[in-house]
Order: structure tokens, then sequence, then C-alpha cells
């Protein structure tokens, strides 16, 4: 229920709805787009960032929290660990469990790899299951991968590397009726064809949605898949370091038993990297609407082993984070709530940007809106954001529309006493996703020799600003192709001496600069919730 002092503020937003319905809000031209972005988006935010003084990205700008963990110190002291002697003796170790991973381990198996998936929570427990929208593949008549490419491009402010949108929206249409094949429902019209929408940034209707908990249902069918196949599993292991062999290739492992606290040695011939995001960085103080275990361990890992971080100066915020209930905090209020046709609108109810540019736009948008304009709605609890006019989705598309296509969300709001197809949702932007990452080339493949990675983890596909429904997208385009393409290289490798020489590099390379003091251990493995509480560290910045 929204306090009785907001009443005055949803009065002013119902009695402006119908004449907003016929109201169009201009798209902003380049111009206007890059100075919006440059005064309010957070990635513009020098003091947030630092360079790195360690590693093949050295001197190159990364959130101060993600450099943080980027220069951290070993958790093990490779003195103490033999990695030839396994615990475990695999062709290929897929490392994290949520989309990108089952896919890879899928394909691994498929071509005949002995395959051990490792997972720092339960199998499945990833940012996919938070996936709401949809995935998107252009399979409409009036679609075509070439259009998806150049909205994908666009979005990316043409920073995107050209070959991984290229395979992105080749391989898109194959992975919706892969997904299919394995279970997944996805809507569709009663004559059987897929019900297909629209997003920020997008030209065309191409988001294949289950409802809105699209990743819930994509994960429901690879998890089963995975049983079906009998692959192989370890669940709260997250990996603590790799192992290379005296030839510079990956050869495994170090894994910690989370509960026991042992460590558990796995060799490995190949090894595919799919931890996925880092929101639980909270960077800049951001609510997050991640998993709690997006902590950024891959990146460290493999930057650690030697592998090439991509575009790592930028994050995405997704522009509508819930604010209001304070238990809710960051959660996902999905873009499909402005596909189907609500607006953004200040206190006073008037409208102050175009629902659906793409999402670093609207986000910025926001945020000029609460701070420089100060036409925020403030709540109890001390955020600030906008509304998103909800109820205007059953005016538009017909009665039970928010309902039939919006269950979860509606559910989710109901359990705090606000009626999503009545009353709008108080929002702000929250830390969703990050853009860059290690970097792959169209195989999933990375420069160190037998590391592949796939998913969020990695960067260059969206470039500086992804689209809606090309995240789940790319789970399954790279995840597939890295797993099957570990799994030859496994029968093809040579292998070397397994050693832990690479760690005791590192940390002689971060006394060299002077760091090892001052920085973390890493991966944190978890979200440190003791030293902030929420909307602190974001004022201060
Ligand atoms: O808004 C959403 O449902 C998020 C989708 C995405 O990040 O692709």
């Amino acid at each position: 229920m929204y306090p009785a002092y907001l009443e005055e503020s949803i009065h002013l937003v119902e009695d402006t709805r119908v004449r907003r319905l016929l109201e169009t809000m201009p798209s902003l031209d380049e111009m206007g787009k890059n100075a919006l972005l440059k005064l309010y988006h957070p990635d513009y935010i020098e003091a947030s960032m630092r360079q790195l003084q360690a590693g093949v990205n050295k001197g190159d700008s990364t959130p101060v929290e993600l450099a943080d963990l980027l220069e951290g110190n070993s958790r093990i002291n490779p003195d103490t660990i033999d990695p030839s002697k396994p615990d475990h003796n695999v062709d290929v170790l897929v490392i994290g469990c949520g989309g990108a991973g089952a896919s890879a381990a899928l394909l691994a198996n498929e071509e005949g790899a002995r395959v051990l998936i490792t997972t720092k929570l339960r199998m499945g427990d990833a940012n996919t299951v938070g996936a709401q929208a949809g995935t998107q593949a252009a399979d409409r008549p009036n679609d075509s991968p070439a259009i998806h490419y150049l909205d994908t491009m666009g979005g990316g402010h043409f920073d995107n590397i050209p070959e991984l949108v290229e395979v992105l929206v080749r391989d898109a249409p194959s992975v919706i009726k892969w997904l299919e094949q394995l279970g997944v429902n996805w809507d569709k019209a009663p004559d059987g064809t897929m019900h297909e929408l629209s997003g920020g940034g997008t030209s065309r209707r191409r988001l294949h949605s289950a409802r809105d908990y699209t990743g819930l249902e994509e994960m429901r069918v690879l998890r089963d898949e995975l049983r079906n196949k009998k692959i192989d599993y370890l669940e709260f292991a997250p990996a603590v370091e790799l192992i290379l062999d005296d030839r510079g290739q990956i050869a495994g492992a170090v894994l910690i038993n989370l509960e026991t606290e042992e460590l558990v040695i796995v060799r490995a011939r190949a090894v595919v990297m799919t931890t996925g995001g880092i929101g639980r960085l909270h960077i800049q103080g951001f609510p997050t609407t991640n998993h709690y275990g997006a902590t950024a361990d891959g990146l460290v890992l493999a930057y650690r082993a030697g592998a090439e971080l991509v575009f790592i100066d930028t994050m995405q915020y997704h522009p509508t984070g819930a604010i209001y209930p304070l238990q809710i905090l960051g959660q996902l209020v999905t873009e499909k709530v402005r596909t189907l046709g609500a607006q953004l609108v200040n206190i006073s109810g008037e409208q102050f940007v175009m629902s659906l540019e793409p999402r670093d736009i609207v986000a910025s948008a926001i945020i000029r809106e609460c701070r420089e304009r100060q036409l925020g709605i403030g709540t109890p609890t001390g955020e600030t954001g906008v509304w998103l006019d909800s109820p205007m989705i059953d005016m538009i598309r017909g009665e039970g529309t928010i309902a039939r296509e919006l269950p979860a969300m509606v559910r989710q709001f109901r359990r705090h006493d606000i009626d999503i197809t009545r009353q709008p949702i108080l929002v702000y932007p929250t830390l969703h996703y990050q853009n860059g990452g290690i970097k792959i080339d169209t195989e999933g493949a990375t420069n160190v020799p037998g590391l592949y990675a796939a998913g969020e983890c990695t960067g260059g596909v969206h470039g500086r600003n992804r689209l809606i429904g090309n995240s789940t997208l790319e789970l399954f385009v790279f995840g597939r192709r890295a797993g099957r393409v570990a799994a030859q290289y496994a029968k093809a490798v040579k292998r070397g001496s397994p050693t832990m020489e690479h760690v005791r590099r590192w940390q002689q390379e971060l006394a060299k600069v002077g760091v090892a003091g001052q920085r973390p251990v890493s991966p944190r493995l978890l979200p440190d919730y003791v030293r902030r509480t929420h909307g602190q560290a974001r004022q201060a910045a």
C-alpha cells in the first residue's frame, strides 16, 4: 500500500492519463542522447572509476568495486596445492550453471566429452531465472537477422564487436527452436504462431516470451535436460582459481566446498567460464536485479590467468527497478511493462522521456528528472524515483492484459498491497548487467588456450548498452558454441604438467606495483553486506 502522502501525486498521474494516451514523446536525436548520457549516466562519473595497475588490461578504467577484485589477492596459497593430484578428472569443466553453463554442458556432452559442472549455489541459481521479458530472435516475415543486427549495433552505440553480433542474430531463430524442442512453452497466438513483442531500441516484434518469467521457464527445461543426460555437477562449489599447465594452457580449476571449506582440485582439458554477472558488487551503491551469487568471480579468475577483458567501463542500469516498498528495492520491473504501453511520468504526472528509448537513455532521463529537475517522488525510506504508469496498459490493450501478460509482476506487488492494474509503480534505475567482460571470439574462445567463456561474464556482443532480450539469447548462442568447441579442443589438446605458477606470478606482480597489501582477496564469492546500507553509498556518489 502506498503511504497517504503519495495520493496527491497518484491523482495527478490518473488525471493526466487520458491526455497522455494521445501524446507522442519525440525520440532524442544523437546529439541529445550523447549529451544526456554524458551528464547523467553513472558510467560517466569519473570519480567512480579507476585504472587497473596490474594484469593484461593494465591502464584500462573500470568501476573501483570491480578494479579492487580484479587486482585482488588469491584465496589460495599456491605452494600448498598439488594440481597433479585431482579429485575429479574430466574433459570439460563448466564453471557456473545459468543458461550459458547449462547450454555449454549439454553441447559438450553431445560431442562426447566427459563434463562436470560446478556452481556456486544450486543448479540454475543464476541471473537467467530472473530474466522476465523474453529472448530476441528475428523469425517473422517482416524481420530478418540483418534488421536484428542493426538494432543491436545501434543499441550498443555501434561499439559492439561486429562478428559476435552477426553470430548472435544468425543463430537466434535456431536457438528458439532448440529451446522449444527441449520443452519451453513459448507464448503463442491461438493459431499457434509465436506471440512476439518489441522492446526499447528494437524496430520489430521479436521478443519470445513465457509471460513475464521467461528465464525461469528456459532454465526449467535446461535443468531437466541436464538431469536427463545425467551430466555430473557439484553445487555450492565455486571456483577460486584456475589451473594452467607448463605450456600455458588451461588444465582445470581449484574449487572450494562452501560447506566444509575444503579445496577440490579438478583436472580438465578445457574450461568454460559461465559465472554470469557482477550486480552484487553494487557499483556506485546502486541496488541490483542480480541474484545473490553475482560477484564477478569469472572475470577475476580469467583475468588472473591472463585473459583479456573488454568494455569493463560500462554497466547497464535497468531504468525500472522497484524502489517501493523497500523489501523489493532494486528488483526488476520488466521492460515489458513499457513495451505494453506504460509511460514514465514525474511527480506532476508529466512524461519526460519516450519510454522505449534504449535503456541507457531512459535510465539517464530518470536520473535527470530526479536529481536535476527535482521532479521525482520520494519514498518514506529516502529513495527517489518516478512513476511507471502501469494501469495504462489495460486502457490501451483491453482489461485483463496486465493479468495475462505480467502475472509474476502482479503477484509481486500484490504481496505488498499494491495493485499494478490500478496503481502506478515507483521505479528508479537499478544495476542490471555488465556490458563488458571476458573477450571471446565467435566460438567463445578466449586468448588463453583451453579457456572458453559465454554469457554475461563475457563482453563485446552488446557494445556499450545491451538491448532487451539479447542477454538470454547470448547465453544460448554462445553457451552452445563454447560447449561444442571446448569439447572438440579437449579431444585434440596435448596436455602439459599442471602448475599453479600463474598464481605465484600474479602475486609477484601485485607486490611489484605495490598494491598487494591494499587489495581484498578475490574472487569475492558472496556479497558483502556488512559495510554498507542501501542508499548511503549511492547518495555519496
Ligand atoms: O526488462 C526485462 O525484462 C529485462 C530483460 C533483459 O534484460 O533482457
